[in-house]
């Protein structure tokens, strides 16, 4: 008998990052030398003060189911980091703690989206949010943002999108995969468009904040244009400053009713965000944060180094990146030539399954964020792999005709 698995299953499809380092391993295990520039997550260690924290959590009996939105520890840090950081006031009460920022993004669209409501989501995207909005029975309305405008979404695109179904757009500064961060200006004029429209809710992720190489952290929407308060929803979590991904600690801000709604979600979905984690991630919140600069400058000059190696390569090229841990590399100037092999390289899937199989470098298609034909490439990891990764693919694209 084979086992029924339900249209909203059907519609989405396995992380294509996950794919892409399942694949690199399956070759490592056949023996080949793989460099895989990836996995989107630090490749550091949580900073031993937190892990401390959460050994002194555990031992003095944290071990319990916790109130289902989470400590009041930890709404309380929340509500101090979003004042002190972003300056945006939130209540405890307005603060609902999941597992990982991820599930607040797919508890919101669990929680707000009627079949057929659409969700905008400028392209190139993170692989999840349109994903997150098919299974919840959205329409994800993936809007193209070319590079010549720095990969973000212009007030006259978003007018543009806007129908009577638009229920969510969504934002994510700096983004994955390009690190494109928006300024308060361009939140100001999006904002002016969205003053027209009172029904859209804006979804803000910002996971990556911190990962920043301007000065401070990114603008925040709701800094920007507060008049948005009653109707976003601040999407965050330890994962990518605190180097805390295994940790599994999110959180949502957002106005009363809507945070009531993912409460009642998660209350049958999920329950508690871990009780450990979130003491840890108490300590990070309220800690000191001299991890972050530390580990920012390390993410800064492996993004230098490895975006002027990238650049060096003739029919390569990439935007050095405000923000996040990643490049995001245009090939176009590689699709038409072929192989040594014989093959015509038709697409970036192709270019990527290229480096992949002549030089044993991993890498994610830009055909997974949307915008096509570039590649993701991650500098969270030694500049010693990402030297060998720059050098492999440079000789790669030498053997092209
Ligand atoms: C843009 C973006 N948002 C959210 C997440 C998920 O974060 P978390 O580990 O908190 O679920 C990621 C992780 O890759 C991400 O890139």
């Amino acid at each position: 008998m084979g086992i029924h698995v339900s249209e909203r299953v059907r519609r989405i499809k396995p992380s294509p990052s996950t794919a892409a380092a399942d694949r690199a391993n399956a070759l490592r295990r056949e023996g080949r030398s793989i460099v895989s520039l990836v996995v989107g997550e630090p490749d550091f260690d949580t900073p031993a003060p937190i892990r401390e924290a959460a050994a002194k959590a555990m031992d003095a009996g944290a071990t319990r189911y916790t109130t289902l939105a989470g400590t009041p520890e930890l709404r309380k840090a929340i509500a101090d980091k979003l004042r002190r950081e972003n300056g945006i006031e939130f209540d405890p009460s307005e603060i609902v703690v999941t597992n990982g920022a991820k599930s607040a993004i797919y508890a919101a669209f669990a929680a707000t989206l009627d079949e057929g409501d659409e969700v905008i989501v400028p392209a190139p995207y993170w692989v999840s949010y349109p994903d997150a909005a098919l299974a919840c029975d959205g329409v994800p309305v993936a809007v193209a943002c070319p590079e010549e405008q720095g990969f973000k979404l212009t007030s006259a695109q978003l007018e543009a999108a806007i129908t009577p179904r638009t229920r969510w757009l969504v934002l994510n500064s700096p983004s994955n995969p390009t690190g494109a961060t928006y300024t308060a200006d361009e939140y100001r004029a999006l904002a002016k468009v969205l003053a027209r429209h009172p029904d859209v809710m804006v979804m803000t992720d910002d996971i990556y904040e911190h990962i920043r190489f301007a000065n401070g952290v990114a603008p925040h929407l709701l800094a920007a244009a507060p008049e948005l308060r009653d109707r976003t929803l601040a999407i965050n979590g330890v994962s990518k400053t605190y180097a805390m991904t295994g940790w599994r600690i999110g959180w949502a801000a957002g106005p009363r009713d809507l945070i009531r709604a993912l409460d009642t979600l998660l209350s049958q979905a999920a329950g508690n965000a871990c009780s450990v984690s979130q003491a840890a991630a108490a300590a990070a919140l309220n800690g000191d944060q001299s991890f972050v600069a530390e580990s920012v400058a390390t993410y800064r000059a492996r993004r230098d180094k490895t975006a002027a190696g990238i650049n060096a390569i003739p029919g390569l090229s990439c935007r050095i990146p405000e923000g996040a841990f990643y490049l995001y590399v245009n090939c176009a100037d590689l699709i038409g030539r072929t192989t040594p092999e014989g093959k015509r390289l038709a697409e970036d899937g192709d270019v990527v399954l290229y480096l992949l199989e002549r030089a044993g470098v991993a890498v994610v298609a830009g055909a997974a964020y949307g915008l096509s034909p570039y590649f993701r490439l991650s500098i969270a990891t030694s500049q010693d792999v990402l030297d060998e990764g720059v050098k492999r693919i440079a000789a790669a694209v030498a053997d092209l005709r």
